[in-house]
């Protein structure tokens, strides 16, 4: 029985699903995101706080290679999802998105119906054999979405009729639609009132169970609410990582402390 202790120490470790190691980034000249390296844990939530333009965005975008779509961006370094290089010549960029999901600062529903947004990703990625599969795949991506019960009585009405707030939780139920491990918000609350933010927020505590759920925000007080886990940036260096307490109780970098405290940023 001399190995139990052991077992206990690796039940309380969270597996790592993504790891960038020295990452680079530049758009032309400007070099957005310096030598960045992390380790973004898997069924945890993951802030990334810091100043406008320190790169927060830059570096989200690395993780699913949404910088591809901008001609001038170039990424340098290594990021391995579940061990596996996603900037392998062989990794298809779009199977890599619908596996690493994106929901972005303003809810951009496709203009279709509430069921064709969501089965929209299943039906490309051919996740689907029939009708009833989809119905199946709609239904529990809305309840992922914590929006079902809103929705259930006009899926065949437009996305775009929704409120802000519901589009965006339409939204996430877009991305969680193609089954993905890992799912990247960028500043998902800033166009919503409280209301729908809070419960956006509830739903990001849900996912977690599921998912790695990396989150953008500026709001120090919803990286302390939603986050296990944060990353300070600070002119494209990342500057400390560390539990989401740590970080807003007991800082170790004074760049951090002097974000915390207000004094930059
Ligand atoms: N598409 C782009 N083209 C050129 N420069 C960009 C682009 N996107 C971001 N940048 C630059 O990269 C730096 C980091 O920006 P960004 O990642 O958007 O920061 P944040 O999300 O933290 O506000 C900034 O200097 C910004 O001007
Ligand atoms: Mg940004």
């Amino acid at each position: 029985m001399y190995d139990a202790p052991k077992l206990e120490t690796a039940l309380d470790q969270q597996d790592i699903k993504i790891s960038a190691d020295k990452v680079q980034v530049y758009y032309g000249e400007t070099h957005a995101i310096k030598d960045v390296s992390v380790e973004i844990e898997d069924k945890t939530v993951t802030a990334f706080i810091g100043p406008s333009g320190c790169g927060k965005s830059t570096f989200l975008r690395t993780l699913n290679r949404m910088n591809d779509t901008i001609d001038i961006c170039r990424v340098q370094g290594n990021i391995l999802l579940d061990g596996e290089d996603i900037y392998h010549a062989k990794v298809d960029p779009v199977q890599l998105r619908a596996k690493v999901g994106m929901v972005f600062q303003k809810p951009n529903p496709f203009p279709k119906s509430i069921y064709d947004n969501i089965a929209y990703g299943p039906r490309i990625h051919g996740l689907a054999n029939s009708k009833a599969d989809l119905d199946v795949i709609v239904e529990k991506s809305l309840r992922r979405g914590a929006i079902w019960d809103e929705v259930k009585d006009r899926l065949h009405a437009p996305g775009t009729g929704l409120s802000g707030g519901q589009q965006q939780r339409l939204c996430i139920a877009r991305a969680v639609a193609t089954e993905p491990e890992v799912l990247l918000m960028d500043e998902p609350c800033s166009a919503l009132d409280p209301i729908a933010t809070a419960q956006v927020e509830e739903l990001i505590d849900e996912l977690r169970k599921n998912y790695s759920v990396v989150i953008v925000t500026h709001s120090m007080q919803q990286a302390a609410r939603v986050s296990q886990k944060t990353a300070f940036f600070h002119l494209g260096n990342l500057v400390e990582y560390d539990d989401t307490s740590k970080i807003f109780t007991n800082p170790s970098d004074e760049r951090t402390e002097s974000y915390i405290t207000g004094r930059i940023g």
